[in-house]
C-alpha cells in the first residue's frame, strides 16, 4: 500500500490525532490527513483538526435507527475522502462486518491493552484488578471481531505500586501517541499486509507484534 491519504476517526479528545498531526508537521510522517470524522459533535479532536486546516465532519450515530445504517453512511463519508488508510484513534463505535469488509486491510485501531488481553472497554481497571505487572497498547488491523484483528505493534509500560486506572491511563497516553505515529510511519515506509490473523511486513510474517523502542522505532 502506498500510503498518502489518511482518514482519522475519533469520538473525543483526539490527543492521538494531535500526535499524528504533529508528526506530519515535523516531517516525520509524509502523509496527508485528508479528513477527520467524529461520531460526536463537540469532540475536542474536531478543534484540533480545524486548527490545522484539516477537513472534518460529524456523523452522529444517534441520528441513525440501526448500527448498519450508521455504518453505511460512515462508509460513504469515508469513501469521499478516498483514504489509503483509516485510523481509528479513540473512535468509540463498533464497526460491523459490511464496513470492515469494504475497507479490508486498510483500517487500523489503537487499543489500550496488550491484546489479546482485555478487549473492549475499562482496560486499565482490568489490568489493576488482575494484578498484572505490565500494561500497554496495541495497534491492530480491524476485522469483524471486536479488538480481535491481527496486532501490528505494541508498547509496554510497567504497572507501578499505587497505580490506579486513572494513573495508568495517564502514563500510557504518551506511549500511545508514540505508538500510533511509529505504526503509521511503518505503514507508510513498508509493505504491511493483513492476511487472516497474520501481519506481513515486506512479505515476511511477524511471529509477534513489533515492539516500540525508546528511540521510537518498531522492532521484532
Ligand atoms: C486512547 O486511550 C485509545 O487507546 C482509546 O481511546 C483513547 C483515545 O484518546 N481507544 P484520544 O481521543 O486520542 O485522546
Amino acid at each position: 500500500m502506498r500510503l498518502r491519504r489518511l482518514t482519522v476517526l475519533i469520538s473525543g479528545t483526539g490527543s492521538n490525532l494531535q500526535a499524528l498531526i504533529d508528526a506530519c508537521h515535523s516531517g516525520r510522517l509524509s502523509v496527508e490527513i485528508s479528513s477527520v470524522i467524529s461520531n460526536r459533535a463537540g469532540a475536542a479532536g474536531l478543534y484540533r483538526a480545524a486548527r490545522s486546516g484539516i477537513a472534518s465532519s460529524v456523523l452522529p450515530h444517534t441520528a441513525f435507527n440501526s448500527r448498519e445504517a450508521f455504518d453505511t453512511a460512515l462508509a460513504e463519508l469515508v469513501d469521499r475522502s478516498a483514504p489509503d488508510l483509516i485510523v481509528l484513534a479513540g473512535f468509540m463505535r463498533i464497526l460491523g462486518e459490511a464496513f470492515v469488509n469494504r475497507f479490508a486491510g486498510r483500517v487500523i485501531n489503537l487499543h489500550p491493552s496488550l491484546l489479546p488481553l482485555y478487549r473492549g472497554t475499562q482496560t486499565h481497571q482490568q489490568v489493576i484488578d488482575a494484578g498484572d505487572a505490565q500494561h500497554g497498547a496495541s495497534v491492530h488491523f480491524v476485522t469483524a471481531e471486536l479488538d480481535g484483528g491481527p496486532v501490528i505493534s505494541q508498547v509496554r509500560i510497567p504497572v507501578l505500586p499505587g497505580d490506579d486506572a486513572a494513573r495508568l491511563a495517564a502514563r500510557l497516553a504518551p506511549q500511545e501517541h508514540r505508538l500510533i505515529v511509529a505504526t503509521v510511519e511503518l505503514l507508510a515506509r513498508h509493505t504491511v499486509e493483513c492476511r487472516g490473523q497474520a501481519v506481513l511486513v515486506d512479505h515476511v510474517t511477524l511471529d509477534n507484534p513489533l515492539r516500540l523502542q525508546t528511540d521510537g522505532s518498531l522492532c521484532p
